[in-house]
């Protein structure tokens, strides 16, 4: 599939907004100080899938984090906002994420897959 652009300037703090790129749901949230606050207070060597933050999202955007909207578990989409960790939360067998997209909680096995993008500008990004 080609690379889609994504124009991020309506997207206000602490909103997230679906898109799809290769026929997958890509979460992108505008992330408050508080989800990435907490996202850094982490023990990153506690985690079941030991990411730091600083991995997952570009130095200088700190605010925006683009992951692949798919459960780790056994695939289903995970919602938005939902869940004890300020981030995602997977209905069908309770995974949760952090603010990060990490895995913290129930049977998921890996965090949410960062896709490659890249900012274009300011407030753009391509994905793909
Ligand atoms: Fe998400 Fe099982 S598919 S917890």
């Amino acid at each position: 599939g080609a690379p889609i652009e994504v124009d991020l300037s309506p997207i206000a703090v602490g909103q997230d907004i679906k898109v799809f790129w290769r026929g997958k749901p890509i979460y992108i949230s505008h992330r408050t100080k508080k989800q990435i606050d907490e996202a850094r207070a982490v023990n990153v060597a506690s985690l079941p899938d030991p990411q730091s933050d600083e991995a997952r999202v570009k130095s200088g955007h700190e605010q925006w984090l683009v992951v692949i909207g798919i459960c780790t578990h056994l695939g289903c989409i995970p919602i938005a906002h939902e869940g004890s960790y300020d981030g995602f939360f997977c209905p069908c067998h309770g995974s949760q994420y952090d603010s990060s997209g990490r895995i913290r909680q129930g049977p998921a096995p890996a965090n949410l897959p960062v896709p490659p993008y890249q900012f274009v500008s300011d407030t753009k990004i391509q994905i793909g």
